[in-house]
């Protein structure tokens, strides 16, 4: 499918307008989109994105859901058996924030409308911070770490879930006709939007793999990053300590 002008991921403050825009605008149809296209396996990678997340057992945590979107990843830790603590979800789309509002119910989620890159909190005042398909819309990737690195404690984790590029022939190829065919058309007639859906593959494609994201974590000050993809390299899973 050739590539719409407006869906190729611009630069700076136009990338961040695009994509401010194209999640205001498919909020509504973003859930079901997701949990079609993904088959629900997102549900499995969110699992194990939130088990990484090392919280302290002795006093409540508070962790932060930055892109949070539609709160799929706060709920995920935040249904979890013996989770103390809250979930302050930021996210710069009201749209997806209010969207997702009634899932929240008695969930200890906070909802915050904010700029990952310019988050409203103190230096060291989160327990952990996780990210699920978020980092790669930012406008400027480096900034955003430091910005994790900031409001995180020493010894805090940060663990990013993004899609990737899978390293096998045969698995990129799959992923390729259903990245680049088959899901442009399904997202388009879904979500009624003509080219968010198209935008979604070509900002993986120029998204950093999974080496050189581990070093943007230890450029930004996280003393250690590890990685692992999932499904055959659809999606890889850092976690980075503080
Ligand atoms: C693909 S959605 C992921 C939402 C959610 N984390 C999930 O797993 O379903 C990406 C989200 O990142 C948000 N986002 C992208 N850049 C942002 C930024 N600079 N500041 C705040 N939110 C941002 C978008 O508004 C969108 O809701």
């Amino acid at each position: 499918m050739a590539t719409t002008p407006d869906a190729r991921p611009e630069r700076g403050k136009a990338r961040e307008n695009q994509v401010q825009t194209i999640f205001s605008e498919i909020a509504p149809r973003y859930d079901l989109l997701n949990h079609v296209l993904s088959l629900n396996i997102d549900r499995r990678w969110r699992r194990k994105a939130v088990s990484r997340l090392d919280l302290p057992t002795d006093r409540p945590a508070r962790v932060l859901d930055a892109c949070a979107g539609t709160y799929d990843l706060s709920l995920e830790l935040a249904r979890r058996k013996g989770f103390q603590g809250e979930i302050i979800a930021s996210d710069f789309a009201r749209p997806m924030l209010v969207e997702g509002k009634g899932k929240l119910d008695q969930a200890p989620v906070r909802p915050i409308c904010a700029d990952t890159l310019r988050l409203p909190f103190p230096d060291a005042s989160f327990d952990a911070a996780m990210v699920a398909f978020g980092v790669r819309n930012l406008s400027d990737v480096d900034a955003g770490f430091r910005e994790f690195a900031r409001v995180l404690r020493p010894g805090a984790k940060l663990v990013v879930l993004e899609f990737t590029t899978p390293p096998n022939a045969f698995m990129r190829w799959g992923y390729h006709v259903y990245f680049h065919r088959v899901l442009p058309v399904v997202g388009r007639i879904i979500s009624g939007h003509p080219w968010a859906y198209t935008y979604l593959p070509e900002s993986v494609k120029e998204f950093p793999g999974p080496e050189a994201l581990a070093d943007k974590f230890r450029s930004a000050g996280f003393q250690a990053a590890d990685w692992r993809y999932f499904t055959g390299g659809i999606a890889a899973l850092h976690v980075g300590t503080r």
